[in-house]
């Protein structure tokens, strides 16, 4: 079919020399739009990365148990929570189980903590008796969920040798 050339595009002619649509604007049109929607969908699956949906890692707060399930003279290292529970008489505590050096998580010592990966030392409440460990353990907060649990809040740092009393 011989199509009426517009006189716009008059030098535009296909294989057979008969004028018609411009090949080359029709395909930078639908690149355009190509990239076009490449960068929205760029933009949308970003904004999913800067805000995820989900929040991952333990919880920070969380309870252990009653406490009498810990008795006087307890320590006990509760090596997934990175936390040792100190429980002297009637009274209650929460000391990191993290090295302050590069976050190895410490064992209970007789003499209070030891640090396996570069021999950090610290005493019964957590203060560095040798090694590379440049501060004490902290201490976290403790306090009685109303269940009657023992309840530590890892978000909560307190003075060392602040106990519960239960
Ligand atoms: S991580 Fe504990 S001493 Fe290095």
């Amino acid at each position: 079919m011989k199509m009426a050339g517009n006189p716009k595009f008059a030098h535009n002619k296909d294989a057979a020399g008969e004028p018609g649509v411009n090949r080359r604007r029709m395909l930078a049109w639908f690149s355009g739009f190509g990239l076009f929607g490449s960068a929205i969908l760029s933009a949308f699956s970003n904004l999913v990365f800067i805000k995820p949906r989900a929040t991952y890692g333990q919880p920070q707060r969380f309870n252990i148990g009653k406490p009498e399930e810990f008795p006087s003279g307890t320590r006990m290292a509760l090596d997934t929570r990175r936390v040792c529970v100190v429980r002297e008489g009637d009274k209650v505590a929460a000391i990191s189980t993290t090295c302050t050096h590069l976050g190895c998580i410490v064992s209970v010592a007789d003499t209070g903590f030891a640090c396996p990966c570069h021999g950090s030392r610290y005493d019964q409440d957590g203060n560095v008796t040798g090694g590379p460990a440049p501060k004490a353990l902290p201490w976290y907060k403790v306090s009685l969920a109303p269940n009657g649990e023992i309840e530590i809040d890892k978000d909560t740092e307190v003075e060392p040798g602040s106990y519960l009393n239960v």
